[in-house]
């Protein structure tokens, strides 16, 4: 009897063949199911393939005691508890490199986007309101040669420090750990804050980076930072990054990542200084359909019994 995949929702360039020897593929439609539908049709399943988008807890897993492997599509891991998964003996995989240089173009694409208000000037042709030519209009902040601190420097940090090096930038970073990289610095986070013109976050959602850049800590940046988050929505406080953004303390944001997705907090819609995208980090055609081919090639060796290419833990 084949073993059966369950997948939360459609993934992007799925190709179900190579698959059907091993695996019966079940679920997969556009949109995820609700939770108790979603119990109701993976009843029975040994992998369960959810996308960062979909919560996975010791309540879903009690309901499901079948699932020994979860297939998360993305890196990301906070939508997994993984110590539940841990203390029931159930595999875990994700898909990391393939989206590092999805994640780390889309936060440089932010980043510029930000400083020079090209969305806001998008706006501002499209509404028919560009009546001036003076030199002083719409000014923004100057990219090359800048400070940007990066936040976080796993594989997508490191990436995103390579494309500001080509923007001839000082590249600070602050991580738990050091890290053998040419031409960026370490530095303690709340040094790195109040030494960069450009923050951008790459740090997991976990305990301790939830509301890292807090209140308080926003207070100390720069005047006139421009802030990135291709993260995680939670790693930052909403509240007080409007309020920054509103009083000009932040001179402008690029927010691809959001703590209740897909809502947005009513502050940030008000605000011409912020250019919102919908969680699009790793959302090029390329490789939203590699992080596919990983889960699949995870589910299959889990279903002939090999060892996983991508563990978590
Ligand atoms: C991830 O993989 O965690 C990303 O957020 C998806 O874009």
């Amino acid at each position: 009897m084949r073993a059966v995949l369950y997948l939360v929702r459609a993934l992007p360039g799925q190709d179900l063949e190579p698959l059907r020897p091993w695996l019966e593929v079940r679920g997969g439609a556009p949109a995820a199911p609700a939770r108790e539908r979603l119990v109701e049709e993976a009843r029975g399943a040994t992998i369960l393939a959810p996308t960062y988008l979909d919560p996975v807890d010791a309540a879903l897993l009690d309901a499901l005691p079948t699932v020994r492997h979860v297939a998360s599509y993305g890196v990301g891991l906070n939508h997994v508890d993984l110590a539940a998964c841990r203390a029931r003996g159930v595999l875990v995989t994700n898909t990391p490199g393939v989206l590092t240089d999805a994640t780390a173009d889309h936060a440089m694409a932010l980043l510029l986007a930000a400083a020079r208000r090209v969305v806001e000037g998008d706006r501002v042709v499209r509404g028919g309101a560009w009546r001036e030519l003076a030199p002083g209009f719409m000014l923004g902040t100057q990219v090359t040669g800048k400070t940007l601190g990066i936040v976080g420097f796993g594989r997508i940090g490191q990436a995103v420090a390579r494309r500001a090096l080509g923007f001839e930038m000082t590249v600070l970073y602050s991580n738990p750990r050091a890290v053998a990289f040419q031409g960026a610095t370490r530095a303690v986070l709340d040094e790195l804050l109040a030494a960069s013109d450009f923050v951008s976050l790459h740090t997991p959602l976990t305990p301790e980076t939830e509301d890292l850049l807090s209140r308080e800590r926003i207070a100390r940046m720069r005047h006139g930072v421009v802030i990135v988050n291709t993260a995680r929505g939670a790693v930052v406080n909403d509240a007080a990054l409007a309020g920054a953004l509103a009083s000009g303390q932040v001179a402008a944001a690029g927010l691809d990542v959001f703590r209740d997705e897909p809502q947005v907090p009513a502050a940030y819609l008000a605000l011409p200084n912020v250019v919102l995208t919908p969680h699009l980090g790793s959302g090029s055609r390329e490789t939203r359909a590699a992080m596919t081919r990983l889960v699949f090639e995870d589910a299959l060796r889990f279903a002939r019994g090999e060892p996983p290419a991508h563990p978590v833990g």
